[in-house]
């Protein structure tokens, strides 16, 4: 079986600014100094992308650069939006796509969700394709449909090897920002029939080497006995990615648990 490199990802959300994006990133980057084995990144909102990009630099940071979102074209006309150009220009070296918060709040479909991840990864950028069911989903029994349904429209037109440049990470909607957590063996079932999906859309390669992590309410007290199981390969961190400490202590959960 390949090895997979644990990846853990501090989504800022709409929060923070000027002053605490840049003091988040300083205690990020200190607190993470000695920690190897476990790929890391923050993603601040956009107009903090440059002042983190240059603290991260400026301080030979491993913790990469992710931003939350973007626009597929290349650019034109499309008030409000930031392109993959702009973003590569500050920095950006990987992008969300279909959080639940743009599916659910802003109204993403699959389709746009595909095109833009479709996009990022045109751009040479990694891409984290955010799937997961909401709380009625998953209480009327559709939970694996609909995270195989996101996760197929995700990426389609996506090549078995363009799968090196994707990350998955599955995030039931319920469990989001609510303090409720997948049980460890709830978010490894999923985990398992998502890699059993990929299997079977491009092979057991590329099924073995892609990172499926977990999202939802991850704190440093749980990450350690949900990032054990043997198919949970990380975690995307929304509140607690807001405190250094906490951050630091789930990404050095995810250094290489014995699987
Ligand atoms: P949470 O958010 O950790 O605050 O639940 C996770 C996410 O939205 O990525």
């Amino acid at each position: 079986m390949t090895e997979r490199k644990p990846f853990v990802g501090g989504n800022w959300k709409m929060n923070t600014n000027r002053t605490t994006s840049a003091d988040l990133t300083r205690q990020v980057v200190d607190a993470l100094n000695t920690v190897h084995g476990v790929e890391t990144a923050v993603f601040p909102p956009f107009p903090y992308l440059l002042a983190v990009r240059t603290i991260l630099r400026d301080r030979g940071s491993a913790v990469k650069l992710g931003a939350q979102d973007c626009y597929h074209k290349p650019d034109g006309a499309f008030t409000g939006e930031v392109s993959l150009d702009m973003l590569k220009d500050c920095g950006v070296q990987m992008v969300l796509c279909g959080h639940s918060e743009r599916r659910h709040v802003i109204g993403e479909t699959d389709e746009l969700i595909n095109t833009k991840t479709r996009a990022v990864i045109d751009a040479g950028l990694t891409a984290v394709l955010c799937i997961g069911e909401t709380l009625d989903q998953r209480e009327s029994g559709h939970t694996d449909p609909v995270n195989q349904r996101q996760l197929r429209a995700g990426l389609a037109e996506i090549s078995g090897d363009a799968m090196a440049n994707v990350i998955i990470a599955y995030e039931p909607v319920w469990a989001i920002g609510t303090g409720k957590t997948a049980t460890p063996e709830d978010a490894q079932g999923v985990h398992a029939k998502l890699r059993k999906l990929l299997a079977q859309m491009y092979n057991n390669e590329v099924a073995d080497r892609t990172r499926i992590v977990y999202g939802g309410s991850v704190k440093a007290s749980n990450a350690e006995e949900l990032f054990r199981c043997p198919d949970i390969d990380g975690g995307l961190i929304g509140g607690a990615a807001l405190k250094a400490p906490e951050f630091a202590g789930i990404c050095k959960a995810a250094v290489k648990q014995p699987k």
